[in-house]
């Protein structure tokens, strides 16, 4: 057994969570805080809403940091992490939140629509993965900080399983977290670094207002939620900072579905 530091959570480490101005990543950001993390907070629009971000963590005796960087660009992300190392030191764990929607049926979908849902919600997951896995091989293992040298969590989805009519960019983009996630994963485990992802189902959040802000709309959602409610950001921020602490020191290339049961095919309940 390595000795780990597995009942103080996450403390002193460093954390960089993009896309964490709202939603879900702003909720893990809040989690990772709350267990001991300092964290980066990383925007692309609305600074006044990850100045609340940082101001939230600061509020729990840990330091935030906003950056404003598109996760898409090279320069961008490269900026990012300079800053990241400069002020913070160095980083432990990287979330890969940042992530978006743009609909159309399928036979409507431009190119421009199918570029920008990819470029976000894959290649930024790539680029930010690369740098992080440049520093936590650059510094190695710290044992009194973590058992591992630094840890991903892919921020995916449940459709990177259930296919997803009128929303195939998205459907793509999360099929492609899980195998990259997965390759990565298999690749840098020897240098003691994991990788993950956190699937979920139906959070609420405002990506799919439409799909619980109505009575009729939240009735027919829980049509597809054995657990019957939805997710709330909190239930996914506890097992982001878990499954970043050295707690689930010995998984990795996961994939964790947090969707009250959205993967377990509910129309076979009662059909089939
Ligand atoms: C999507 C949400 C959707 C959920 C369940 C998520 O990945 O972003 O819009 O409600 O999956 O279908």
């Amino acid at each position: 057994m390595p000795s780990c530091k597995v009942h103080e959570s996450l403390k002193g480490q460093k954390a960089m969570v993009t896309g964490a101005n709202s939603g879900i990543g702003r909720g893990i950001a809040l989690a990772l805080a709350e267990a001991g993390a300092d964290v980066l907070i990383n925007f692309y629009s609305d600074p006044t809403a990850a100045a609340e971000v940082v101001e939230q963590i600061e509020g729990l005796g840990r330091r935030g940091l906003a950056f404003q960087a598109d996760v898409s660009k090279e320069d961008e992300v490269l900026a990012m992490f300079d800053a990241m190392l400069k002020e913070l030191g160095t980083i432990d764990i990287l979330v890969n939140n940042a992530g978006l929607q743009q609909d159309a049926p399928f036979h409507e979908m431009t190119l421009r629509q199918w570029h920008r849902v990819l470029d976000t919600n894959l290649t930024g997951q790539f680029l930010c993965a690369r740098e992080a896995v440049r520093e936590f091989k650059r510094r190695g293992v710290v044992p009194e900080i973590s058992c591992a040298a630094g840890k991903i969590l892919c921020i995916s989805s449940v459709h990177e399983l259930i296919p997803w009519a009128g929303h195939v960019n998205y459907a793509a983009s999360k099929g492609g977290v899980m195998l990259m996630m997965k390759s990565i994963a298999q690749e840098v485990a020897p240098a003691r670094i994991r990788v993950n992802s956190i699937s979920p189902g139906a959070i609420r959040t405002p990506i799919n207002t439409d799909a619980w802000s109505t009575p009729e709309a939240y009735e027919s959602l829980l049509t597809l939620i054995p657990y019957r409610r939805i997710g709330e950001v909190a239930d996914v921020g506890r097992v982001a900072a878990w499954l970043a602490s050295d707690d689930a020191d010995y998984i990795t290339g996961h994939s964790l579905y947090v969707d009250g049961g959205m993967t377990l095919y509910p129309g076979f309940a009662t059909g089939g």
